[in-house]
């Protein structure tokens, strides 16, 4: 089976009603999200940030896969398929996808404070100040955030390198090192980008652009990728 990977950013959750960052002009509450999602932030003021995180963890109780997610699930019926999603919420996940590295972490998952590898997962929306690991410390939103490393990129890379095909859906490409993923690709594979405001990414050969809402834009291509497996 050919190597599919699939790198997906907050467009391919828009239709599902899930914010995107800069389409929202990045303003939570008039803090700029840079400065929320942040370890300074949460160094001067928890509450906040875990107020953030509960607001958008409860949104995605409340929001559903969309047919974006959905029909790259059936590209699992003829390819060896792999998501790389920038995304926290686990739209992927419930739409039926089976392999789903997140490069930035989990919005239903919390981590201890003293040990990163403790990792709860989450089945209420709230976390709260006082809600500790086993170590007895803090828990924390099980996310990356600005300035943090992002720990699953190398991973990532290692996987988009071996790709046949990449799709890529709903993303700015203006966050590193996520953005850069697409330069590790071969040449010679080929390349989709399905998002309204797409481009030619500079230096990126065999790259179409589908400039389409994902809804719109992602169950065609399955269908064509399907058709000529
Ligand atoms: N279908 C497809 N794409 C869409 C849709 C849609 N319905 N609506 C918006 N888009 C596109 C926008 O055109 C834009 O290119 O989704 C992209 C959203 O870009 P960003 O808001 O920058 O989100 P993303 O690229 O995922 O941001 C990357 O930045 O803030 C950090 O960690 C955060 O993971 C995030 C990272």
């Amino acid at each position: 089976m050919k190597k599919l990977v699939i790198l997906t950013g907050a467009g391919i959750s828009a239709e599902s009603g899930v914010k995107t960052f800069r389409d929202s002009d990045g303003l939570w509450k008039n803090y700029r999200i840079e400065e929320v999602a942040s370890p300074v932030a949460w160094q001067n003021n928890p509450e906040m940030v875990l107020e953030f995180y509960n607001q958008r963890r409860k949104q995605l109780f409340e929001v559903k896969p969309n047919a974006g997610h959905i029909a790259l699930v059936r590209l699992e019926e003829k390819y060896n398929v792999q998501i790389i999603t920038q995304n926290v919420d686990d739209l992927h996940e419930r739409a039926g996808s089976s392999n789903v590295l997140h490069l930035h972490g989990e919005l239903k998952k919390a981590r201890s404070t003293v040990d990163p590898n403790l990792i709860y997962s989450l089945d209420h929306w709230e976390l709260k100040m006082g809600d500790k690991c086993e170590k007895g410390s803090q828990l924390r939103p099980h996310i990356v955030w600005f300035g943090e490393t992002v720990e699953m990129i190398n991973p990532a890379v290692e996987i988009i390198s071996g790709a046949d095909i990449v799709i890529v859906v709903g993303t700015s490409m203006v966050v590193y090192p996520a953005a850069g993923l697409i330069n590790y690709v071969r040449d010679e594979s080929a390349k989709y980008y399905i998002d309204p405001k797409a481009f030619q990414v500079h230096g990126i050969a065999n790259l179409e652009m589908i400039r389409k809402k994902a809804g719109e834009g992602v169950p065609p291509l399955v269908d064509q990728l399907l058709k000529q497996a």
